[in-house]
């Protein structure tokens, strides 16, 4: 298992998978503040809810498209 994994808000604790319940990044930042303290989420959320993953590598090539 890869440790560089980024799968949750560390800020607010939450993982992707729990914040795919809501239907976009905005929705889910507004409810839940994800995204807001460090950014260092945010490519990787809009990337999950652009994808339907909610696990990807810390280098991954898609974020590029999502910064
Ligand atoms: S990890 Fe999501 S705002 Fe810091």
């Amino acid at each position: 298992m890869c440790d560089e994994t980024v799968n949750r808000c560390e800020c607010i604790n939450k993982t992707f998978e729990q914040l795919k319940a809501f239907p976009d990044f905005e929705t889910a930042q507004a409810k839940t503040s994800c995204g807001l303290e460090c950014e260092g989420c945010v490519p990787y959320l809009k990337l999950m809810f652009a994808t339907g993953e909610t696990a990807f590598e810390i280098d991954d090539a898609r974020l590029s498209g999502f910064q």
